[in-house]
This record gives C-alpha cells, structure tokens and sequence, in this order.
C-alpha cells in the first residue's frame, strides 16, 4: 500500500517539487502524493502540482477575516475536513506560512512534517537564514521535524548541516540552504516511508 502524502504549501513550492520529483524517480518508495492544499490562492506550488497532475486544493485564509479578525477555528474546521478526505498517511508542510492549531494536530498525532531552515532548536521562526547570519554563526543547516504544538519544536528526523561563506547574505545563504533542504526532505521522507521507527520521547530510534 502506497504511504500517502498530503502537502500543505503557502508560496513557491520548490521543496514539494523536489518532493513529487524524487517520488517520481523511485527515490522515496512506497510515497504518493495524493493532494495539495493552499491557504494562499497566488501559491506557485499551486501551478506546479496542477502541471504534475496532483489535485489541489485551494482554502483562501483571507476570505475567513484577516489579522486580528481572522477566524481561524473556522478555516482550521475548512482544512481538517480537506484533509481529511484526502487520508493521508503523513502531511508534509512546504513553506506553510500558518500555525497549525490545536484541533489539526490532534486529528493526525505523529503524522505532520515540517522542514525549517536552520538547524533547530537554533534560530526558530521566520527568516531562519539572517538570524543564523546575525548571530554570526560559522555552520547552519536544517531541520525536518514533527510538528508539534510548539513553533518549529516538535522532535528531530533528519538535520544536515551547511558551512556560512564570508561573502554569504541573507538571499545567498538561503539559496544554497534549499538545495540541501531538498535532498533533507526527500532522504528524511524515504527514511519515514520505507523503515520502521519509534517516536521515543523525543528521540527516533529507526528500526526499532
Ligand atoms: C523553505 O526555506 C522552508 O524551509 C521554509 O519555507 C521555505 C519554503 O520554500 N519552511 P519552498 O516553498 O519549499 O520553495
């Protein structure tokens, strides 16, 4: 039985396309991706899973209030129930820009991913790439991770680490981290896919 993929994705989608690309050549076995889901309506991820045959799925976050008026046990009710149809396995987030809430997480316990740029529990939330710059830190990297309650908390799968160049900036660094996003993702998709493991608090033993 194929291990099936939801991904979450709010804007340029290169980690899913790495993603598909890799499920595509047989690097990541057993995985199918059998559904897309936006909160964003502009998302180029969107463009790229129609061109891949994947169904998306589009739930505008703005059409349920912005800021401090936005509604989001309302659009988080939306999302479970998309997602919900699609039966996922596991849901991958790529670039999801939203917090996932309490009533998302408990319906899929131990079954949502994230990638985060930087090597957690360093350098947690937005732009990952210019704390790590303005820490002046020599290595950076990144994270997959389960998602929990807690902003890019959740316990480790996979890190690969990244040396920062003197000349690095903010967009330089960014762009040779997501190469090595990519190959983190597909390698910690593969490992999630096709072994067994154990969530030992937060720990994961493989092959357990
Ligand atoms: C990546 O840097 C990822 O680590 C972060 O958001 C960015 C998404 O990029 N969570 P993309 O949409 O996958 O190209």
């Amino acid at each position: 039985m194929a291990v099936r993929l939801v991904i979450l994705a709010s804007g340029r989608g290169s980690n899913f396309s790495a993603i598909a690309e890799a499920i595509r050549q047989k690097k990541i076995p057993g995985a199918e991706i059998v559904g897309l889901v936006s909160n964003n309506p502009e998302a180029p991820a969107l463009l790229l899973a129609r061109e891949k045959g994947i169904p998306t799925t589009i739930i505008d976050a703005k059409s349920f209030g912005r800021g401090k008026l936005f509604d989001r046990a309302s659009y988080e009710s939306a999302l479970i129930e998309v997602v919900h149809r699609l039966s996922p396995d596991l849901i991958c987030l790529a670039g999801y820009m939203l917090l996932l809430g309490e009533s998302f997480l408990k319906h899929w316990p131990n079954q949502i991913v994230n990638i985060h740029p930087s090597l957690l529990p360093s350098f947690r939330g937005l732009r990952a790439q210019k704390q790590a710059l303005d820490y002046g830190v020599q290595w950076t990297g990144c994270t997959v991770h389960w998602v929990n309650e807690e902003l890019d908390g959740g316990p480790i799968i996979a890190q690969e680490i990244l040396e920062v160049l003197p000349q690095d900036d903010e967009d330089s660094l960014s762009t040779r981290l997501l190469e090595v996003e990519h190959r983190t993702y597909i390698k910690a998709l593969g490992m999630l896919c096709s072994q067994a493991y154990q969530i030992d608090g937060r720990r994961m033993r493989w092959n357990p």
